[in-house]
């Protein structure tokens, strides 16, 4: 009889629960949960990346630096950068810099994937974001409930003071959600595509148009206590007894 033959389904469920326990205990960011409206956020997994690299939209642009690889075509190169991204995100982590990308679920399926990221967090208070979404998804609100889900992440339980975007003049839908957030006009720029030049418009949004806004009520953050240390902020302390 071999070894793993004399283990019962019920028993590698348990060793599942363990190495699952101890990930989390580990790396407590894999705990963080966020709902708003019809949407509900989790960090993206390991698991989650051929089926992430899959469904991701063609109009959902990676950086137009990431040097290709000899003999790949674009759908390859674009399938490589998404597990990159996960990779570079977790091994770079910092308090300070961090990127946090979260797998979208509407209706208990992932649709899409809404990141939040940081540099120089501590001192400048002030986060990022990208986002996409499954085409069929599209258009029915989903944008603007993930970015209020991370928005309400940053400013109502993170400290963030600002959170600032950029999309291309002729991106409608990104630069509905942010209107539609209360995010202002915050300079052009120009930048490289891989393509040509392209004029990107800022926007930023303050923490005080967010708490006015009062979207934070519409959000649920469950699972951070054990992730503060990982955004540079102490643990909370025990409720006294
Ligand atoms: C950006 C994206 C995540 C937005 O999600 P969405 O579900 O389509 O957006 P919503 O339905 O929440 O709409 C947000 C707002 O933008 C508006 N909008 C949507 N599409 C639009 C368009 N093509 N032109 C103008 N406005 C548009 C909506 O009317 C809505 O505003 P309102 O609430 O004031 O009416 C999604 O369109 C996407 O995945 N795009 C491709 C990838 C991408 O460009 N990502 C951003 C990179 S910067």
């Amino acid at each position: 009889m071999s070894h793993m033959s004399s283990r019962t389904p019920a028993t590698v469920r348990r060793m599942t629960d363990a190495v699952h326990g101890r990930l989390l205990a580990d790396w407590p960011l894999f705990g963080l949960r966020i709902r708003c409206d019809a949407v509900s956020l989790r960090p993206v997994r390991e698991d989650d990346l051929p089926h992430l690299a899959a469904i991701q939209p063609d109009d959902y642009e990676h950086d137009p630096r990431a040097e290709g690889l000899p003999g790949l075509n674009d759908g390859q190169h674009r399938t490589r950068l998404v597990y990159q991204d996960y990779w570079r995100s977790m091994a770079t982590w910092s308090p300070s810099s961090w990127s946090l990308a979260f797998l979208v679920e509407y209706q208990g399926t992932a649709v899409g994937v809404q990141s939040l990221e940081a540099e120089h967090f501590p001192a400048l208070g002030t986060v990022d974001s990208g986002s996409w979404l499954v085409a069929s998804v599209r258009g029915r609100g989903i944008g603007v409930a993930m970015r209020t889900a991370v928005l309400s992440l940053a400013f109502d339980h993170l400290g963030a003071l600002a959170a600032v975007t950029s999309a291309r003049r002729d991106n409608g839908a990104s630069l509905g959600v942010s209107k539609r957030l209360g995010y202002r006009d915050n300079g052009v720029s120009l930048n490289a595509s891989g393509s040509g030049l392209v004029e990107l418009t800022h926007l930023r949004l303050t923490k005080d148009a967010w708490q006015v806004s009062g979207r934070g009520q519409q959000t649920e953050v469950t699972g951070l206590a054990k992730c503060l240390p990982w955004f540079g902020l102490s643990p909370l302390k025990a409720a006294p007894h």
